[in-house]
């Protein structure tokens, strides 16, 4: 896998992600477009043979990032692409002078608060009704000067 900087090209790609490992909730084409476009845009994604197995997309404004969405292929999760991509992400955001990494993940889904443990962040707070379906996020966060990568 070959890690790569996503763009306008590969919308489609990234969108056909979002609804394979985002069934309920996916982010449709029109934000991701403009999110792909917008100011301090922060997009990498993994590829093999001109596919995009992974995508990571989030933004940094001054020196604090978002990480919007994560998402592996479902049929490469479990390898260990998820941890590698986050890895990539952070890389990004410290070699562009970010000091803080923002994140809402459901209160269900153990899987990515397992790697963002893993990674190094705490969870910081809870936004109860986050989601349109009346689940609530929890609210991670990581001080780059302390993460164990
Ligand atoms: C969450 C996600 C990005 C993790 O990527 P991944 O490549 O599958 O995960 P990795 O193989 O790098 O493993 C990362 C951790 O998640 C755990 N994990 C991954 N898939 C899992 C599964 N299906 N069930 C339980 N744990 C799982 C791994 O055990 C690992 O934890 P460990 O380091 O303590 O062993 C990926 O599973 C995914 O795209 N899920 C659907 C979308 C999503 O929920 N995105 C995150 C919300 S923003």
């Amino acid at each position: 896998m070959e890690v790569i900087r996503l763009d306008g090209r590969h919308l489609r790609e990234m969108a056909d992600l979002e609804q394979l490992c985002f069934p309920s909730d996916p982010w449709p084409a029109l934000l991701l477009a403009s999110a792909l476009g917008g100011e301090g845009v922060l997009a990498l994604g993994f590829c093999r043979e001109g596919r995009l197995w992974a995508a990571a997309l989030g933004r940094l404004a001054a020196d604090e990032a978002e990480l919007h969405s994560i998402a592996v292929h479902p049929a490469r999760q479990g390898e260990g692409w998820g941890r590698r991509l986050l890895l990539e992400f952070l890389a990004e955001v410290r070699a562009r002078q970010g000091r803080v990494v923002w994140l809402e993940v459901r209160a269900s889904n153990e899987p990515a608060q397992r790697l963002y443990h893993r990674a190094g962040f705490t969870a910081t707070g809870r936004r109860p009704r986050y989601y349109s379906d009346g689940e609530d996020a929890l609210l991670f966060c990581l001080k780059l000067d302390n993460d164990l990568d």
